[in-house]
């Protein structure tokens, strides 16, 4: 591997020995020498590498103990969440060294997103789709540089492409191009481009931290010093905060004229420099992340976005609505507040579409588009981050895959990927995860009656849990009532992509299956009682699954007489070979609809069926 491509491992990319390290999009803080210890695992990874080794890459003319690579260690396992005793990234090598474990994928410089300075903005890699949105936030830059202040709130969820969009259009506005490409002008030359992210360390006390280092960054840019002078001359309380960019003399002589600083000088100085700088040069100030955001920060965006004189001023911000929610915080009511007064506008983030996917698989496998990109796109439904996870998974099918072997990738579920939704399901509470699990069980789609058979819990409380996911966007989302003939009535829920239910229901162990299955299909059955063949194919396979083999047989022979009886109401005028085709697709739709998700990889080709 090159030194200076980037490495993907993960959830984690890193973007060379220099870092930083991130995961999904957050920069995760890590020293430099801790950084160049990982980059120099990473190099070999699969391989030992000695402490010596270690010793002569990183600390190269100096003499250090073996304390110094120790404490590295910690830190680097502490960042990716290792644990020592049983690692998935860095493992010991007892008196000898370490050794990196998972596997490493080289990323080519073209497709590495992460910018390479603090001044230099990259496009997101293979960036596709999204044009309707772009065009937008050009119109409000636009709009920005003729001194109309604007506040565009990008929302969406969790790696549905907020970042890939910003990254995408601080680089256009960086190379000075519009939305075509086309080069409008010389405003590249002059134009701040602060930007700032949130994460979930960011306590009370280090409120403006993200904005702090923004502000940093300008400042040690090549023409950083007016900047420090606006600081200097409307901003005292912040330039204090920012000793890189003083000499020592000045920092010192500065901190002993400030007597400390309010929450209310600290916002009115920021908003000033700001105001202040958008009269030198436009500014373009983005704020990733605001679920992890306080109060100081709402304040700030709302002075900026009211307040009247002209700016010329585009802030960016992006969340996600569901931390939102789930954090009862109070930017959901500020956003709404000033998108009613007209100061904001949101811009919510959907999925991509098979058009774009297409595109995307195109730029990154060339020859073998063709083959992949339909199959991602089902895979994904064009959630951007499970497309990229899953195209990387692709990327790992060094020749052209049989289609057996095509469909084994497919029904695969990248580790990175897995990670991430779990993580995602670790954040919800014990009551809701067990009741996903066991909806997993009851289908892609399920009435709360059927998962409640599975539950110690009461209806009742079962649809709260869901109504609170769905309020949540969550996980599921609603599909209206299921009404049994036996008269029970409950919601009925859909889960909101295909991958979740197979992570969900790959957690739950196999013997508990069984007894999940069995449950249900019971619960069915009476449930439809006399009209149970109705849903024959529905309970074929929860009989089947729960180790009901007869009542499964029964049920399956039912469902292929209802496939025959629909195909001779609706079929009289086709001839013998489109009949059979036609009974045999709608058997197989039949089945598809209610089959589990089938356990990945290779070794299971021949018992794959697929959910979709
Ligand atoms: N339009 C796009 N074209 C190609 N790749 C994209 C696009 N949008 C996003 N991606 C890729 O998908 C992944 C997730 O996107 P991104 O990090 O922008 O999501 P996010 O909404 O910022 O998520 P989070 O809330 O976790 O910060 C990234 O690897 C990104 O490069
Ligand atoms: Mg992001």
């Amino acid at each position: 591997m090159p030194a200076t491509e980037a490495v993907r491992f993960g959830r984690y990319r890193i973007a060379g020995p220099h870092g930083p390290l991130r995961r999904n999009t957050q920069a995760i803080p890590l020293q430099p020498k801790a950084l160049a210890v990982l980059w120099e695992l990473l190099l070999h990874a699969g391989e030992v590498v000695s402490k010596e080794e270690l010793f002569a890459a990183v600390w190269p003319k100096t003499v250090v103990t073996e304390g110094a690579i120790t404490a590295c260690l910690r830190d680097l396992r502490h960042a990716l969440g290792d644990d020592p005793k049983v690692p998935h990234y860095i493992a010991t090598v007892h008196r000898i060294g370490y050794r990196f474990i998972a596997e490493v994928t080289a990323i080519p410089s073209v497709a590495n997103s992460v910018p390479q300075s603090d001044s230099a903005w990259q496009a997101t890699a293979f960036f596709v789709g999204r044009q309707a949105e772009l065009e937008r936030l050009h119109g409000a830059f636009a709009k920005a540089l003729c001194g109309q202040r604007q506040l565009v709130f990008i929302t969406g969820e969790a790696g549905i492409g907020k970042t890939g969009l910003v990254e995408t259009l601080l680089a256009q506005l960086q190379q000075g191009r519009d939305i075509a490409g086309r080069n409008p002008g010389s405003i590249a030359a002059s134009l701040w481009l602060a930007h700032g992210q949130y994460n979930e360390h960011h306590g009370p006390h280090e409120a403006y931290m993200p904005v702090l280092e923004a502000l940093g960054r300008l400042c040690r840019q090549s023409d950083g010093e007016k900047l420090v002078a606006l600081l200097r001359r409307y901003a005292p309380t912040w330039l204090v905060q920012l000793p890189s960019v003083l000499s020592d003399a000045e920092h010192i002589a500065l901190r002993r004229k400030m007597p400390g600083s309010t929450r209310e000088t600290m916002l009115r100085e920021i908003v000033e420099v700001f105001e202040a700088a958008a009269a030198e040069q436009p500014l373009v100030l983005v704020l990733e992340d605001l679920h992890w955001s306080g109060i100081p920060t709402l304040d700030l965006l709302t002075m900026l976005a009211r307040r009247r004189q002209a700016a010329r001023l585009l802030v960016i911000a992006t969340f996600r609505p569901v931390d939102l929610i789930v954090a009862n915080h109070p930017l959901k009511s500020a956003k709404q507040e000033l998108v009613a007064r007209g100061a904001a506008s949101e811009m919510p983030l959907g999925y991509l579409t098979a058009q774009a996917v297409q595109a995307y698989i195109e730029q990154r496998f060339a020859g073998r588009a063709r083959e992949f990109a339909a199959a991602v796109y089902r895979r994904t439904e064009g959630n951007p981050l499970f497309m990229v996870q899953v195209a990387d998974y692709l990327e790992t099918a060094h020749a052209l895959p049989t289609p057996l072997e095509m469909s084994a990738l497919e029904a695969a579920i990248p580790s990175g990927l897995r990670d991430l939704i779990e993580a995602q399901l670790t954040r919800l509470g014990k009551e809701e995860q067990t009741c996903l699990e066991v909806a997993s069980i009851a289908g892609v789609e399920f009435a709360v009656a059927s998962v409640t058979a599975g539950l110690p819990t009461s209806a009742d409380a079962a649809e709260t849990v869901c109504e609170e996911l769905v309020r949540r966007e969550q996980f599921i989302d609603a599909r209206g009532l299921a009404e049994w003939p036996d008269g029970t009535v409950s919601g009925r829920y859909g889960f909101r992509h295909a991958l979740y239910r197979e992570v969900l229901y790959k957690r739950v162990s196999a013997a508990r299956r069984v007894r999940l299955h069995s449950q249900i299909a019971e619960r069915l059955a009476a449930g439809y009682a006399q009209r149970s063949g109705e849903i024959a194919a529905e309970l074929a396979m929860h009989f089947e699954q729960g180790g009901d083999l007869k009542q499964a047989m029964r049920y399956r022979k039912q469902a292929a007489r209802n496939a025959l009886s629909r195909n001779a109401h609706g079929g009289s005028n086709r001839s013998p070979e489109q009949r059979v085709r036609s009974i045999t697709n709608a058997h197989r739709h039949e089945q598809r609809a209610a089959e589990p998700p089938q356990p990945a990889g290779l070794s299971h080709v021949s018992t794959r069926k697929s959910l979709r």
